[in-house]
């Protein structure tokens, strides 16, 4: 290492440093988003350049939603970079962009575009120090480790030499650039202190498969879809515990326990014929793990009637809507006896489900007054959560996916927009009453 290049490390190690510091998640409905991002470029114009650099940028969102039509940011960023281990380039300024993807998409792409200030410490004995004007694009895809593609253009601003250097860039980055899409919620999902869990599969022994006609493909995709809706119905058992466990807290009439306690036993038989369809599609005896409820964690009755509300709003009123609304959709092309008696179950269950969440919401808004109505405005003016079923379509032989009661990606979305839409205007409506 040379004399010059101890110049540069101390930048380069505090935006490593930032960077290995970033949370490993944000929300969404956050409205700033910190991100980072390691690359490697070359740049050519007044000198052929290998550079090695590291960026931070935060910016303010603007979520996508009825008035903005894609999620939009604007904010400041910095980046060092090291020139073949002998120079430091610096930047600072303003970046704004937004994501070219639509709100519902699985994979998040985006363009950036940046403006500011950088310098260039001395290269070798012909290139002296220099400052100049920073102008730059960058596109990122997360999908879902974030990569992007630059493009930085330096025209300068001091003496000579008077030639603009450009530079191409590609490097991972690590939390996109205006926010993490919310994770999609199917059902009631159980959530810890970290987030939503989903409870874990075991595979118990080999079962009988059936049917025979399926081709493996297909039967793969079905079986490892039931699975994980069987992981998603297990993870609503203690989920409704926890909120009979909480009603009961805060003082509850017995009526709303005693709803929680029978939509529980609804999630055990909706986990039992989940599992029961992915094991005989799998040829294996398939079934979720039991998990315990996370622990009370309220500081106080306000707090546990504002989360409470929050989480009737997203499991209950939404994803519960949402699921009933899929299942009843599902039924349409379904045909296999066993996934029939399921789906309707599940979609009657899920219903009432979702009927039980706006009660609690509508108890949570009498006692919790000013604080629990404006979190709860908050939730419903603010931008929709994604819709469940955020990975790709699943993939195989169409008719026999229907009739094994997959939906088609753009059927779910339908479900979920309708649910989103009367959901809104049910809330509303709700809020204006408390
Ligand atoms: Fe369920
Ligand atoms: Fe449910």
């Amino acid at each position: 290492m040379s004399a010059r290049s101890r110049a540069l490390p101390p930048a380069l190690a505090a935006l490593a440093a930032a960077l290995v510091s970033l949370p490993a998640q944000a929300r969404a409905d956050e409205p700033f988003a910190l991100s980072g991002g390691l690359m490697l470029s070359l740049s050519f114009g007044q000198q052929l350049a290998f550079g090695l650099g590291a960026d931070l940028r935060l910016a303010a969102v603007l979520e996508g939603g009825d008035t903005v039509p894609r999620t939009m940011g604007f904010g400041p960023f910095a980046q060092a970079t090291w020139l073949n281990f002998s120079a430091g380039r610096f930047a600072v300024g303003i970046h704004g962009g937004g994501e070219l993807s639509e709100r519902y998409a699985g994979d998040q792409y985006s363009l950036d575009g940046e403006l500011g200030w950088t310098y260039r410490t001395r290269i070798g004995d012909q290139l002296p120090g220099q400052h100049g004007l920073h102008v730059g694009v960058m596109s990122t895809l997360e999908s879902p480790v974030g990569l992007e593609l630059s493009a930085r253009a330096v025209i300068p601003l001091s003496d000579e030499p008077f030639t603009p250097e450009g530079t191409v860039g590609m490097g991972l980055r690590l939390l996109p650039p205006f926010g993490m899409r919310a994770r999609p919620i199917d059902g009631r999902p159980l959530r810890s202190a970290e987030g939503v869990v989903l409870p874990p599969a075991l595979a118990l022994g080999p079962a009988a498969a059936r049917p025979a006609r399926l081709d493996r493909a297909t039967r793969s995709a079905l079986a490892g879809a039931w699975l994980d809706s069987a992981r998603g119905e297990c993870g609503s058992i203690p989920a409704f515990l926890a909120l009979a466990r909480d009603l009961a807290a805060v003082g509850a009439p017995v009526s709303l326990v005693a709803r929680a306690l029978a939509a529980l036993g609804d999630e055990v038989r909706h986990t039992a014929r989940c599992s029961a369809i992915a094991s005989a599609l799998a040829g294996w005896r398939l079934q979720p793990a039991l998990l315990p409820p996370p622990p009370a964690r309220d500081p106080d009755r306000r707090a546990a009637l504002v989360r409470m509300a929050l989480e009737a709003w997203h499991d209950g009123c939404l994803g519960e809507g949402a699921a009933a609304a899929r299942a009843r959709r599902s039924l349409v092309g379904a045909s296999d006896a066993g996934v029939r008696a399921a789906l309707f179950e599940i979609a009657r269950d899920e219903a009432q489900h979702a009927e039980l969440g706006w009660r609690v919401l509508a108890y949570c808004l009498t006692e919790g007054g000013r604080a629990v109505r404006e979190a709860v405005g908050d939730a419903m003016t603010g931008p929709a959560p994604a819709p469940p079923g955020d990975e790709a379509e699943i993939e195989g032989e169409r008719k026999e996916m229907e009739a094994f009661g997959a939906l088609q990606r753009a059927q779910a979305d339908a479900a979920w927009e309708q649910t989103w839409a009367a959901a809104r205007r049910e809330g509303e409506r709700v809020l204006a009453a408390a």
